[in-house]
């Protein structure tokens, strides 16, 4: 969407606040032993608590409130039986919505002491946000953003996930525009907008570039790379960009 009236504004900041904190809740008690299941219980009791609604349930009947991603597993995690052991990347996305606006946020963590690729497959991806973050001005092309992420990861001797993208978002979860790639894509030519709401979420892996999907027709997975990302819900303004998910 294109936030335009205070209203907008305060409806986003609103949501973006609530899965923030949802977000910080589940990694602060993602510890060894805990199911994914368990602490996607806990993300139900705070949505509902917030009178907000998941947005992967609420608009796509996701079976989970929330995405849980672990090792192999890249993105649209389903919560389940899985234990989370130490030393294990996962990854929280956390999106949904209240009074008609939307927030998406998600971040990939290592669980206590872990393989050192592991943590550093996380810095990238924050350092991959902050340099899009910096090209994220009304008037600029779209495909800046994924320029610099690219950059940022092969600077780092890693690459990025080339079929998973950001997206716009604001009255639903996934709007206009379809996708911020993680790369520079030559054809896009779209220019970014004063106002507009987009969901930034660079996907960095340790070398391969494409995700498959698993038969449960969800889970996004790797065969032998580790991927993180970092994701924010962002409105783009001549003052600076606004992260409604800090
Ligand atoms: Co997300
Ligand atoms: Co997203």
């Amino acid at each position: 969407m294109i936030a335009k009236t205070e209203e907008d504004f305060n409806g986003l900041k609103e949501i973006g606040k609530i899965v923030a904190s949802i977000r910080d809740e589940l990694v602060q008690r993602t510890i060894p032993g805990i199911t994914t299941k368990e602490l996607d219980d806990i993300a139900r009791e705070l949505l509902e608590k917030a009178d907000a609604v998941s947005a992967p349930k609420g608009e796509y009947d996701f079976p989970g409130y929330t995405c849980i991603s672990v090792n192999e597993e890249v993105a649209h995690g389903i919560p389940g039986h899985r234990i989370i052991h130490e030393g294990d990347l996962v990854n929280i996305d956390v999106s949904g919505s209240k009074n008609g606006y939307f927030a998406d946020t998600g971040i990939s963590f290592v669980v206590g002491e872990g393989e050192e690729v592991l943590t550093k497959i996380c810095d990238v991806a924050k350092k991959a946000f902050e340099a899009g973050l910096k090209k994220a001005k009304p008037g600029s092309k779209k495909s800046g953003i994924g320029k610099v992420v690219f950059q940022t990861a092969r600077e780092n001797g890693l690459t990025v996930i080339k079929n998973l993208t950001g997206h716009g978002i604001g009255r639903t979860i996934h709007e206009a525009p379809d996708h911020i790639y993680n790369y520079n894509d030559t054809s896009d030519d779209e220019l970014l907008k004063e106002g507009m709401v987009i969901a930034f979420e660079p996907f960095i892996s340790t070398f391969e570039e494409e995700v498959s999907q698993k038969e449960d027709g969800w889970t996004y997975v790797t065969e032998k790379s580790f991927v993180a990302q970092y994701e924010h819900t962002i409105i783009l303004t001549k003052a600076g960009p606004i992260i409604t998910t800090l």
